[in-house]
Order: structure tokens, then C-alpha cells, then sequence
């Protein structure tokens, strides 16, 4: 039997490495060089390939896959949504992707996509507040304090200065956690004991709650002018947070309005109601925040080009870093039509 061909073996980037990664990185350092990415990709948002994220729905939870491609590389991100999994001792979003070499169709990179799926969300929140938040923002809410809420907690420190995070949860032990994570990391954290508390003095108000129905997280007296709500636990059909009033009065910005239009709160809308691309925005096409009263709203479902930009960002650290295996997965003979031979060699 012969040893595997150099292509044949794909580099596989495990929990274990990615959390090794992190940490050789530094966890703010990742998270701001993944906003910075994921911005340069949006900038050159028509060199993908775009289409609406594929997927497979139940009662309990979707299951969705989301291809991507910039002529270069070919990626995609494999995701559930389990809202009920929490309540059971698991993840409610697990995930993990793969990125291909275009030129052979040869996979480059295996990874997980748990840890840097959270990663990715807080970067591309983030870096959609750089250009929507109000100035000098400096207070975020965050309601809904399971495993998302560190990560953009420190996002937002990290990208755009935040100093203040005030934290509700329909759960205290969730609040409890989330305050104890991010103790110590530079933040003042202030537990709250409604939602309405959690937004007092906030500019920034991210919602990143499970539920798989619509739910109001917020209503609408209790947001007011001049804020920027980051809306990212609604992300499925039949699956929202924000009363529709607000929608009424928000400047809204989306990733991919034939996604959002089916997944995110703007489902609750018009087809045709007017909503602004976040791409555009980024390159100048179109205005981001009109004024200092205005509430702008980022309904973000997240898009398959941030988890390309997420893959190639770990692909091109794997190698100075050296955590990866390599997993014998693509069946490469010497002879490429002796794919049999091979097999039979074997036996
Ligand atoms: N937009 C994106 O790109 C993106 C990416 C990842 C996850 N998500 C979504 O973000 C949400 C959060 O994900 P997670 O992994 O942190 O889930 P999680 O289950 O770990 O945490 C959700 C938290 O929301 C709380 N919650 C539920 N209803 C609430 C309410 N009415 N008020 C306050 N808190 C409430 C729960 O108690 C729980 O602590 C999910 O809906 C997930 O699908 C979106």
C-alpha cells in the first residue's frame, strides 16, 4: 500500500486545536482580525457566489448547509439550530466547515465550526456597529446570556471600544455565567434583572436569544431614538425577537436580503419593504446611519461568505501554528485512473 499523496491529506483544525489556536492568537486579537476579513470580504461582496442557505426544518430545530465560493476557494459551513438542546445539556448551534481549492476541487481544510461559528457572528456584529452604532458608543445590552454573549460582549470591546455590558437573561444562571466569564477581561459588567434594565443607557443593544417561535425580546416603547440594535438570535422562519413597530421605525441593514427576507425579523414585513445591503454600506454605495436619532437595526442571520472568510482566516494560520492533524481523506492513487488498483492493493 502506498503512503497518501500530499493533497490526499487535509488538514483537519479539531475543538481541541481550534481552542489552542485562540489562545496562540489571543481571543481579541482573533476576533478583530476576523472582523477586519470579514469587512474586506463584503467589500468585494460581487465576487461570490451567493445563494440563500439551504435548509432542512423539524419541529424541534433546522439543520442548514451554506456554500460559498470567490472563484478561488469553495466553502461551506454546516449548522443546526436546536433551541430546545440547551434545556438537554447540549449546544443549541453546533457547526463545522470545510474550504476547497477551486483550481482541483481538492479540499484544503477540515474544521470546526462551533467555537469559530460564535466567532464569526461576534466579529460580523461587530464590525456592522463600526459603521452603524452612534459615535462613541460605550454601553452594550445583551439579552439572552448563553453561549454567544461572551463572545460578542468582548467583539464589541475589541472592534468598538465598548467599556460597559449589561446583561439579561430569562435565566439567571445564564446571566451568572456570562458575568463570571467575562470578569476580569477589561469590561464593566452589570447584571439586570429585566430586559428594560439591561437597555437603560445602552447605545447598543444586542439580542441573541433561543426560541423557536416569535417572541418579543423587545417591545416597542422600550427602544428609543438614537440606538443601534444588533438582532441576531432571530435567524428561521417563524423565529423572531423585535415587536414589528420597531421594525416600522428602524433604518434596517441585512446581509443577504433573499435570506433575510425568509429568515430574519424583516420576515415579519413586506416583501417589499425597503431594507439597505450591509456590503453597501461598507463600500460607500449606499448611507449607513442617517443621523444621531435615527435606530438603525442589523438583522443579521448570518451569511455563508463569513464563514468562508472565517476559514480561510484559520486556514492561512494553520501552518505557523501547528495545530492541526492531517486526515487521510481524499482516496489521490498515483495512477488517478487506478482507483481500483489502489483499493485492491490494500486487501
Ligand atoms: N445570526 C447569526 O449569525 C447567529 C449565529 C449563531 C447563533 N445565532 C442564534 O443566536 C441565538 C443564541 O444562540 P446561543 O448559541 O447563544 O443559544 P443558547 O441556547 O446558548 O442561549 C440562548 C439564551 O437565550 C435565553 N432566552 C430565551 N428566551 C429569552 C427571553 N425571552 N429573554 C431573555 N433571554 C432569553 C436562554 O435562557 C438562553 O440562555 C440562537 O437563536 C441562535 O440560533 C445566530
Amino acid at each position: 500500500m502506498t503512503d497518501p499523496s500530499r493533497l490526499a491529506l487535509v488538514p483537519f483544525v479539531s475543538v481541541a486545536d481550534m481552542m489552542r489556536l485562540v489562545h496562540h492568537i489571543g481571543l481579541e486579537t482573533v476576533l478583530t482580525e476576523l472582523a477586519a476579513e470579514i469587512e474586506a470580504d463584503f467589500r468585494r461582496w460581487e465576487s461570490f457566489d451567493k445563494t440563500p442557505r439551504v435548509a432542512s426544518h423539524s419541529d424541534v430545530g433546522v439543520i442548514e448547509l451554506m456554500p460559498t465560493s470567490d472563484g478561488s476557494f469553495y466553502g461551506f459551513k454546516y449548522v443546526n439550530g436546536h433551541p430546545k438542546n440547551m434545556k438537554e445539556g447540549l449546544q443549541t448551534v453546533t457547526a463545522f466547515g470545510l474550504l476547497a481549492d477551486v483550481s482541483t476541487g481538492y479540499p484544503v481544510l477540515l474544521s470546526e465550526m462551533t467555537i469559530l461559528t460564535a466567532l464569526r457572528t461576534a466579529a460580523t456584529s461587530a464590525m456592522a456597529a463600526k459603521h452603524l452604532a452612534p459615535k462613541n458608543a460605550t454601553t452594550l445590552a445583551i439579552i439572552g446570556n448563553g453561549a454567544q454573549s461572551e463572545f460578542q460582549a468582548l467583539a464589541f470591546k475589541a472592534v468598538n471600544g465598548i467599556t460597559e455590558v449589561r446583561l439579561y437573561d430569562i435565566d439567571r444562571s445564564a446571566t451568572e455565567k456570562c458575568a463570571r466569564n467575562l470578569a476580569g477581561k477589561g469590561l464593566t459588567v452589570v447584571p439586570c434583572r429585566s430586559a428594560e434594565e439591561a437597555i437603560e443607557g445602552a447605545q447598543i443593544i444586542t439580542t441573541c436569544t433561543a426560541d423557536k417561535q416569535y417572541a418579543t425580546i423587545l417591545s416597542d416603547n422600550m427602544v428609543g431614538r438614537g440606538v443601534h440594535i444588533n438582532a441576531i438570535g432571530g435567524d428561521c422562519p417563524g423565529k423572531t425577537e423585535l415587536a414589528r413597530a420597531i421594525l416600522d421605525r428602524s433604518d434596517i441593514f441585512v446581509e443577504y436580503p433573499p435570506q433575510t427576507r425568509v429568515e430574519g425579523e424583516i420576515q415579519q414585513l413586506d416583501a417589499d419593504h425597503p431594507v439597505k445591503e450591509l456590503w453597501q454600506v461598507i463600500t460607500g454605495a449606499v448611507p449607513g446611519r442617517a443621523d444621531a436619532d435615527a435606530i438603525t437595526l442589523f438583522d443579521g442571520v448570518g451569511f455563508a461568505i463569513e464563514d468562508f472568510s472565517a476559514l480561510r482566516y484559520v486556514h492561512g494560520r494553520l501552518r505557523d501554528s501547528g495545530h492541526f492533524l492531517e486526515l487521510d481523506m481524499i482516496a489521490d492513487p498515483d495512477e488517478p485512473r487506478d482507483l481500483f488498483g489502489m483499493l485492491m492493493r490494500a486487501g
